[in-house]
């Protein structure tokens, strides 16, 4: 009789087989010192959007620093990384861009599966695309994060010059210049990187995740 290989299984069996890990009970130590017990959910996704320049990355890696000192497994997914190997035959039209979300999207739910706290930087300019993301997240712990920085901010940052070159027509659908980028209307956070510095936007990220423990 034909038996079925362990790589037919279907997705609900999938799920089933997932490792389950108990909340761990960690001392949190937020950025500004004030320790306290807490239970953080198994995994989740913070899933950074905001113009070139806003600041993400430098969040996502402030905060990747404080939740390794509490122990919990990591990994950023940064798009100029992503762009590199797993992404490299993409561009940067819509169709491109919401492929570039969908895979990045994908990777991210397995590593929670497999118990990682997952922080992805993406521009990811588009509403849908986004709740493209939150949909494949599924069970997890999902978190858009808004990091706002007005263009004209981020294009004074500018610290790839790529906003330069944009502007001189070298590149094009260049976010912000000649490529939209939609704001979230309900992101669960907000950080405007005027007004807040790393360190005070990694700590709000960290508020957030302690009110919403599993
Ligand atoms: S996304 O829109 O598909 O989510 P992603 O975050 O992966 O974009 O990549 C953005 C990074 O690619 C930028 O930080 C910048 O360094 C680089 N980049 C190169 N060309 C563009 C472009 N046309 N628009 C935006 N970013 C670009």
């Amino acid at each position: 009789m034909f038996k079925q290989s362990p790589n037919s299984r279907t997705d609900a069996e999938y799920e089933e087989r997932r490792f389950h890990f108990p909340p761990s009970h960690i001392r949190l130590r937020s950025l500004s010192g004030i320790e306290s017990e807490t239970a953080w959910p198994d995994a989740s996704i913070l899933w950074f959007t905001g113009l070139s320049g806003a600041g993400k990355s430098a969040i996502a890696d402030r905060l990747e620093a404080a939740l390794h000192a509490c122990g919990r497994l990591t990994y950023v997914l940064d798009g100029d990384s992503v762009r590199r190997g797993l992404c490299k035959d993409l561009g940067f039209n819509e169709e491109d861009r919401r492929e570039n979300v969908r895979r990045v999207a994908e990777v991210a739910k397995l590593m929670a599966d497999a118990g990682v706290v997952v922080l992805v930087c993406l521009i990811s300019p588009f509403h849908s695309d986004r709740e493209l993301a939150k949909s494949i997240a599924g069970k997890h712990v999902f978190a858009e994060i808004h990091v706002h920085a007005p263009l004209p901010v981020a294009e004074a940052r500018d610290p790839k010059g790529l906003y330069r070159l944009a502007r001189h027509g070298a590149i094009r659908n260049f976010t912000g210049i000649d490529s939209p980028y939609e704001k979230p209307m309900t992101p669960d956070v907000f950080i405007d990187t005027c007004s807040s510095s790393i360190d005070e936007a990694a700590n709000i990220v960290l508020g957030w995740l302690a009110r919403h423990l599993i």
